[in-house]
């Protein structure tokens, strides 16, 4: 029997401005913990504080069934939902949280690999207010009402409200504190990744690297997808393929190259493999509701699949992976951990398997429950493994699943697409659309995943691709060739323009990510980050922002980024480069107001060096000022916790014709590096002049 609709019942939690709301007393007691939040306990706390919710939602019950419905005034722009393929803004769509294996998903697709049960709502007047609905089961978000948010769940859950804020940057920063910001990423993973699948021997692994390095085409990591295994057995490699590994990787190494390999869930069944033995003696599998393990196929045939739920499985999984990275690996890709189950109508796994789950995350239950966390699972154990293996680096792991909070143990991306250009589009809203919902750190398979790009579409991508927080080019067995140098010498010199941009650009990105890491803000922005109160600006899709620098691309075949009128936030804004515009480059913007700092155009990370001459940008603002920051490490390890880092705040102010350009204040304990410093201001209209002196010290 439906309960009628009626307000929830609500308790202030976390920070001010917070609110979680439940069905009733009961249902609070009922909900199961929370996986999305980093301290779970942080949900069930009620805090002090006299503030009230300043939008209660409305919530019916039917049988299991529990419908929430929100209402936003006219004027409300919905952004979030996760990994959602389609527009930017989401008023008319609705998707289902269910992560899916979604080979060639289109703009319409409901349900793709992640699930972040989140809406971030842009109100008329430019706040922004956010809500959580924290289940991690399949739950209809249903956005086809204007300014009315709907979710659907199989079971009593705690919504969670954040805000109204004064701009979406404080929603975000406040989910922050619930569901935690993302792992500090090592540097060299924020330069280029080359994969494929696959290459498939150390000789072409080796050749492509090479070749990177004989075309002075930047990159800093490569790939090896799931044919360097034996018969595709997880922590193997094919012995006459790759026959030594380790060697292999002291090879990358020597010339300046990562080398990230991949870890499926789906475990062989077969008996006197070390893992699948040592698995069954452990009892790590997921099992069938009459208790046997279940066994699905997956690409070595025949699978049984870790129960991530249990932190017995997780510290089995960990400590295999402390071994495989004992083999020079950098870093680890865990791929088809929505599961993917071949041969299945449901593409993965029964719901009514049995996951053996920890009491703290909600104990035994069946594999509906789960579903959704079992890609973020295996992505922290994996992470765990790595952190293990060496306390000195941070862990670098790459998760085609995930859940919301994801972010604090994995990169991502957006799984695979088509080489065509209505993909390439997409790419661009959903990248953004997952820093909107808490992962900073994701980018599409640049050039796309399925089918042959063309020399234009692969540039063009590559283009905008080099600016997102990750850059990976990606393509599927049977392709064409989609190196940057495999279509034409024209294209092959628009991906090495467009990457030694990325690479100049590495201090900025670097200091948003520790930035995004210290307060939960995206790293790429949309346009109305700029301006929430500028209505044009909510739709924007093409152009993104990294802090204050505007990056304004074009996805239509026919014309470049510099035939296209761009849409700009209001102030100043002025237009730069590096001297490399190209027709298939997007346009680069820096605000008015901004210092942004600029490193030289190395190869890859390992070239630069603290003495380095630095660049300082200065876009002056109506008033004459600017400022901008740096943030400098070891660019690895965790020293930066410990003080060993150097922030540096710069301004620069004009006065009676002289710009003068300070060090405001720094933090860290770091010195500050000898070097040069090239300072150049932007006059407006792509001007700029160079102050050729150059200092040691700026203090
Ligand atoms: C999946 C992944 C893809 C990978 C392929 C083979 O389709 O999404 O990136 O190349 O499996 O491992």
């Amino acid at each position: 029997m439906a309960a009628p609709v009626g307000e929830m019942v609500w308790v202030p939690v976390l920070e001010e401005g917070v609110f979680r709301f439940d069905a009733s007393e009961e249902a609070r007691s009922a909900a199961g913990p929370s996986l999305s939040f980093v301290e779970p306990r942080r949900r069930e706390e009620p805090r002090e504080g006299g503030d009230r919710p300043a939008v209660v939602p409305a919530c019916e019950v039917a049988g299991n069934v529990q419908k929430v419905v929100i209402k936003l005034p006219s004027g409300t722009s919905f952004y979030g939902t996760g990994e959602a393929s389609g527009p930017l803004e989401r008023t008319g769509k609705r998707v289902f949280t269910w992560n899916t294996d979604a080979w060639g998903f289109g703009p319409g697709t409901t349900s793709l690999y992640q699930s972040h049960p989140w809406v971030l709502a842009v109100l008329p007047d430019g706040k922004a207010f956010g809500v959580l609905a924290d289940t991690t089961r399949r739950c209809e978000i249903d956005l086809r009402q204007e300014c009315t948010i709907k979710f659907s769940a199989p079971s009593a859950y705690p919504i969670i409200t954040f805000g109204p804020y004064n701009s979406p940057a404080e929603v975000m920063m406040s989910l922050s504190h619930a569901i935690g910001t993302v792992a500090m990423p090592p540097k060299w993973s924020l330069g280029y990744h080359q994969c494929r699948w696959s290459y498939d021997s150390s000789e072409k692994v080796l050749k492509v690297v090479r070749t990177f390095r004989e075309k002075g085409i930047p990159c800093d990591v490569i790939w090896m997808d799931i044919d360097y295994m034996d018969g595709f057995r997880c922590f193997t490699f094919d012995s006459n393929r790759f026959p030594d590994p380790k060697s292999m990787a002291d090879d990358l190494h020597s010339i300046g190259c990562k080398s990230i390999w991949m870890l499926d869930p789906g475990i062989k069944k077969e008996k006197g493999y070390f893992v699948y033995e040592s698995g069954s003696e452990t009892d790590v599998w997921i099992k069938k509701a009459d208790d046997s393990p279940f066994i699905g196929e997956v690409w070595p045939g025949d699978c049984v699949f870790p129960d991530f739920t249990c932190e017995r499985t997780r510290t089995w999984w960990a400590s295999l992976v402390k071994d495989f990275v004992s083999n020079g690996v950098d870093g680890i890709w865990n791929d088809m951990n929505e599961p993917a189950v071949f041969k299945t109508t449901t593409k993965t796994m029964p719901e009514s398997n049995i996951h053996r789950g920890d009491a703290d995350i909600g104990g035994v239950q069946n594999h509906s429950y789960y579903h959704n966390v079992y890609g973020m699972l295996m992505a922290r154990s994996t992470y765990e493994g790595m952190a293990m293996s060496n306390t000195d680096k941070r862990p670098f792991v790459l998760t085609r699943a995930g859940f919301i909070g994801s972010q604090r143990y994995a990169a991502t991306w957006t799984g695979d697409n088509l080489s065509n250009w209505e993909h390439m589009h997409m790419s661009l809203p959903m990248v953004l659309q997952l820093g909107l919902s808490g992962q900073p750190l994701s980018g599409p398979d640049i050039g796309g995943f399925a089918g042959n790009a063309t020399p234009k579409l692969f540039g063009r991508w590559m283009g905008v691709g080099a600016l997102f927080p990750f850059s990976r080019g990606h393509s599927e067995t049977g392709s064409i060739d989609h190196e940057p140098w495999s279509f034409g010498e024209e294209c092959e010199e628009v991906c090495r323009l467009a990457l030694l941009r990325r690479y100049r650009l590495l201090p900025h990105i670097y200091t948003l990510f520790y930035l995004s890491h210290k307060k939960g803000a995206p790293v790429a922005a949309p346009l109305f980050f700029a301006d929430s109160q500028d209505p044009e600006l909510r739709k924007i899709e093409t152009s993104f922002l990294l802090g204050p620098l505007l990056i304004c691309a074009s996805t239509s075949p026919e014309k470049g980024a510099h035939e296209c009128a761009h849409k700009l936030p209001k102030g100043v804004w002025s237009r730069f480069d590096f001297g490399d515009s190209h027709p298939d480059l997007p346009v680069m913007y820096l605000q008015g107001g901004a210092i942004l700092p600029v490193g030289l155009p190395i190869k890859h990370v390992g070239e630069a060096s603290l003495e380095d001459d630095l660049s300082l940008i200065v876009s002056l603002d109506e008033n004459g000022k600017a400022e901008g920051v740096l943030f400098e490490d070891a660019g690895d390890g965790y020293g930066f916790t410990q003080e060993n880092y150097l922030l540096t705040y710069y301004v620069a102010q004009v006065h009676s014709s002289v710009v003068s350009v300070k060090v405001l204040k720094t933090e860290g304990s770091w010195n500050r590096p000898k070097r040069n410093l090239n300072i150049s201001i932007l006059l407006g209209g792509g001007a700029m002049v160079c102050l050729l002196t150059c200092f040691l010290f700026l203090t």
